[in-house]
């Protein structure tokens, strides 16, 4: 599938939604989604006419992850290339992120929703961050966000413990506002609410809210580092093997 198919664009209303679309992998997010995902965003900041971004996945799979054949293949060289990108164009966008969730939240589908203004989820939602026990390290920034979100304990369950949450108790933890079967129609709304305020104030309304997003950058890096550095360690490549292999 190609970049265009697997992340699906449409602007209505001031409001560019972008729908995650590897049905067949769970949307497990590859290189190609990344790409696509970070020139989407990248191009909204420049575009007037986009006042709201809306992250959408599939039915029952909002994101299972990051590809783990793209971590297994990881080349320390490169590096996370693609990855950084796209979370250097989640920090710096300047317009409202939306997300609405229905079903499997691994990974990088929970914790870009650290990310969003406002996400909304369906009651058979879940929300999972499996970094260690595949010998990895919180990522995009979670290791701050978390705590901050949901205070240490409950930050450390879920990113270190590797507990689940539910919808309802990723709601109560205030990762998501609020849990519905319409969850995609209500994100709909409220990104269309957003599209139609002033987009001045908007702005800086947000950037009060979000802070310069200095530190946050600096903490998606040192994760970074940490994170190439698992790749390849013993821990991580038996993990990412146990995965691949297990209809083997
Ligand atoms: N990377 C690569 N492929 C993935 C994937 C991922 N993160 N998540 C799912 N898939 C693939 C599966 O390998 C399977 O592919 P296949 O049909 O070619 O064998 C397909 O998507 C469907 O997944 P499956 O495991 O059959 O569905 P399930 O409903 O039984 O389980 C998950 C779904 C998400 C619970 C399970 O696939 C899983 O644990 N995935 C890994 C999640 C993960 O650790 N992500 C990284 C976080 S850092």
């Amino acid at each position: 599938m190609s970049e265009t198919d697997l992340i699906q664009r449409d602007v209505r209303d001031g409001v560019l939604s972008l729908r995650m679309n590897r049905p067949d992998k769970k949307n497990a997010l590859n290189r190609a989604m990344y790409a696509g995902l970070s020139d989407a965003l990248e191009a909204a900041n420049g575009d007037e006419t986009i006042r709201a971004v809306l992250l959408l996945g599939g039915a029952g799979a909002f994101s299972s992850g990051n590809d783990i054949a793209d971590f297994a293949g990881f080349d320390a060289k490169a590096g996370l290339g693609e990855v950084m990108r796209f979370l250097r164009a989640l920090t710096a966008l300047e317009k409202p992120l939306v997300a609405a969730v229905d079903g499997l939240a691994v990974g990088i589908g929970t914790t870009v929703l650290f990310h969003c203004d406002l996400a909304y989820a369906t009651p058979r939602s879940t929300f999972r961050t499996p970094f260690l026990d595949l010998g990895l390290v919180p990522e995009a920034g979670s290791s701050l966000l978390a705590p901050a979100t949901m205070g240490y304990q409950r930050a450390f369950a879920l990113l270190v413990l590797g507990d689940a949450l539910s919808a309802e108790q990723a709601r109560e933890a205030g990762l998501v506002l609020a849990v519905s079967d319409a969850a995609e129609d209500e994100s709909r709304r409220a990104a269309a609410r957003l599209a139609a305020k002033p987009p001045e104030a908007l702005r800086i309304a947000r950037r009060l809210m979000r802070g310069d997003g200095a530190a946050l950058n600096e903490r998606i890096e040192a994760e970074a580092r940490a994170f190439a550095e698992r790749l390849t360690s013993a821990e991580a490549r038996a993990a990412f093997a146990a995965f691949l292999g297990r209809r083997g």
